[in-house]
């Protein structure tokens, strides 16, 4: 930016915004046109363009403004933008940082990590085709995150006759659409990116339209700056200790300001203190603003750790584990109710879980649909369960501070962006009351240790075989026992599931939590589930202890388990009665590290039998079962 623009355009301030809109409705060279016509295009940039155009171009001779734009080479050959590409202009009349997101169905998350910190969105539809499906859940997604102002760039009007008739049809629908959403300026112009009409200068094609320009818009549009005005929110980042004689915070104001000798509040612990300096990047400052980084320390020796909130005593941040909130699902693999996911909130991680999903949001028509899954691009309604008790304000009080990503445990990809809505109070007037007796001392009764023995693998591949035979041996043993299994508790705790993924999750959820209490009750507990899902096996070992619990993957090779057969299933399935069938039509995942690993082919289930017994005799003190459990 020239130090003339700055001066000039002070008074307005920046304003963010991004682009977005379906693939061939020319975001790219609308944004072009935009530099280009703000004549902010350096000469050099132009001769390369040119060139370039001649090479790549989709537009004849024409400079094709899109490769302004589409930084990167890869892009450009394949013809689509694929990232979030930030652009800054400016006019005499104001700054502009725009995000230029992609359109491709599968690239809602760059929509979404573009539309994040954006005042405003112009969103694009072809005049020629309308509003689509794309174009209203891009509107959506935009009133989700939190941008209050958008336009409707009804492009390619040109290639309509400039029909107001059309402009008139597309707005109404899209108005229609919009009204409940909760933005504040929505605003429909008809332009032509190509040739420039109504993006800088309006022309006489239109005559009807007796609108402002794009530009003349975007100059204008009042976004007043609103972080700033919430009350004051620091997510700690790093503790700075440098030396014994300095203790900072360092992290960026999310919102609101804050100045020295300001009181301040730790959200969780709600330990208090004063702001006693304020470190910027060059010097001590007197105040901080949001976005602004800054290190603060404090008059007191508090306990602060990375991912605390600093907030004013009086208008901190709730604190829970349970609230509602919408979240927008970006991964190939469904969101699954009871599956555990990495959350980070801010600077803190913990782990969560939705709980339920309350319903799907059909993008479309807005209408709310029942759901047991929510797959990629789709929008739902949650109630969601976090370990760790965590600040958090609703997303419409606070976008720094009531927004969440949920990460795959495996993949550690973002999987789904959360909105919070609010907090739920579900189990805060509930206690966990510590009783004297524990899991040891019901153990040690029995002259044994506790533990959980999980079998996993497909059906027909011998866990429940094995596991009856290890029990049997146990029962010889005088261990108490107890054998839980997919074909007993489907009879009773859990016969409302069924086998589709989302059942599965739930399944081996409720065997979990039973098994952890049986866990508690002193036994040993044999489990034999096929449980296909790493994520969930993970969450039973977590949930009961890894000291407590033995992994046994019983890994028999699919042909010989069809060979088997021991309950018609897989003849069941050859004949198309069985749907979402294990290892055929439904995934397995095996395991990579058990605790054992039992191939059973050309072994008997005595052998396998004797095998868990040696491994489980470590755990659980000597075998001849009269010995007191080492603990
Ligand atoms: S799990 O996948 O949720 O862990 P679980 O172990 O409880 O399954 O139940 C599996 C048992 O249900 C199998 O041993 C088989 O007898 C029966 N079954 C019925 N339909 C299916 C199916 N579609 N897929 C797998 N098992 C099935």
């Amino acid at each position: 930016m020239d130090a003339s623009a700055r001066s000039d355009n002070e008074g307005r301030g920046l304003l963010r915004f991004l682009t977005c809109g379906s693939v061939d409705d020319g975001k790219s060279t609308l944004i072009g046109r935009l530099l280009y016509d703000s004549q902010l295009i350096m000469d050099d940039t132009l001769s390369s363009l040119a060139k370039d155009s001649r090479k790549h171009g989709t537009v004849g001779e024409d400079i094709d403004l899109a490769l302004l734009v589409d930084g990167l080479e890869a892009e450009r050959q394949q013809g689509i933008t694929i990232d979030v590409a930030y652009r800054f202009f400016a006019t005499p009349n104001r700054s502009f940082i725009v995000a230029d997101t992609p359109g491709h169905e599968q690239y809602t998350r760059n929509m979404a990590t573009g539309a994040s910190n954006c005042d405003l969105a112009i969103i694009l539809a072809d005049a020629r085709k309308g509003i689509l499906s794309q174009t209203r859940r891009h509107t959506y997604i935009c009133s989700l995150l939190g941008i209050r102002h958008v336009v409707l760039a009804v492009n390619k009007i040109d290639l309509v006759d400039f029909s107001q008739e059309t402009f008139d049809r597309i707005v109404a629908e899209w108005s229609e659409f919009a009204s409940g959403l909760g933005f504040r300026t929505a605003v429909p112009i008809p332009v032509s990116a190509r040739f420039g009409h109504n993006v800088t200068r309006s022309g006489e094609e239109m005559p009807w339209y007796a609108g402002p320009t794009l530009l003349a818009h975007l100059e204008t549009v009042d976004v007043e700056a609103e972080a700033a005005e919430k009350p004051f929110r620091f997510p700690v980042q790093r503790v700075n200790r440098p030396n014994l004689d300095f203790r900072g915070f360092s992290g960026t104001v999310a919102s609101g300001r804050i100045a020295v000798g300001d009181a301040i509040v730790v959200a969780a612990s709600g330990r208090q203190s004063r702001i006693s300096r304020i470190l910027g990047p060059d010097s001590d400052q007197d105040m901080a603003t949001a976005g602004e980084a800054v290190t603060l320390c404090l008059a007191d020796e508090i306990d602060i750790a990375r991912g605390d909130v600093l907030a004013p005593p009086k208008d901190r941040p709730e604190v829970g584990d349970q609230f509602a909130a919408h979240v927008l699902w970006m991964d190939d693999k469904p969101l699954l109710a009871g599956r555990q996911y990495q959350m980070r909130i801010g600077n803190l991680w913990t782990t969560a879980s939705i709980t339920s999903i309350r319903h799907r949001i059909d993008v479309n028509t807005l209408e709310r649909q029942p759901a047991r899954q929510i797959s990629l691009n789709e929008i739902a309604v949650c109630h969601v369960s976090s370990t760790q008790r965590v600040p958090i304000d609703p997303y419409a009080e606070n976008r720094a501070t009531g927004a969440f990503i949920l990460v795959d445990r495996y993949t550690n990809h973002t999987a789904g962006a959360g909105m919070v809505d609010f907090q739920l109070t579900r189990a805060t007037n509930t206690y966990q009351e510590h009783y004297p007796i524990d899991k040891h001392a019901r153990a040690a009764l029995s002259n044994q240790k506790s533990l959980a023995i999980w079998f996993t693998g497909l059906s027909g591949s011998g866990k429940s075989t094995i596991a009856k035979i290890v029990e049997q041996r146990l029962h010889a043993e005088r261990r108490h026992t107890y054998t839980l299994d997919g074909d007993n508790l489907r009879s009773g705790l859990n016969r409302d599931l069924g086998f589709t993924d989302a059942d599965r999750v739930e399944n081996i959820r409720r065997v979990g939590e039973v098994a952890k209490l049986f866990v508690d009750a002193g036994l040993i507990v044999l489990c034999s589930f096929i449980s296909p899902f790493r994520a969930e096996r993970q969450m039973v070992r977590e949930l009961i202890g890894g000291e407590d619990f033995v992994e046994v993957f019983v890994d028999t090779p699919m042909e010989e388990c069809m060979r088997r057969d021991p309950k018609g299933l897989y003849a069941k399935v050859g004949r198309g009665e069985i749907r979402n069938f294990t290892g055929l039509s439904s995934p397995y995942e095996p395991p990579i590290k058990p605790d054992l690993h039992l191939q059973t082919l050309g072994t008997t289930p005595e052998m396998q039998a004797e095998v868990v017994l040696r491994h489980i005799a470590m755990l659980i003190g000597e075998a001849s079962g009269r010995d007191a459990p080492s603990r």
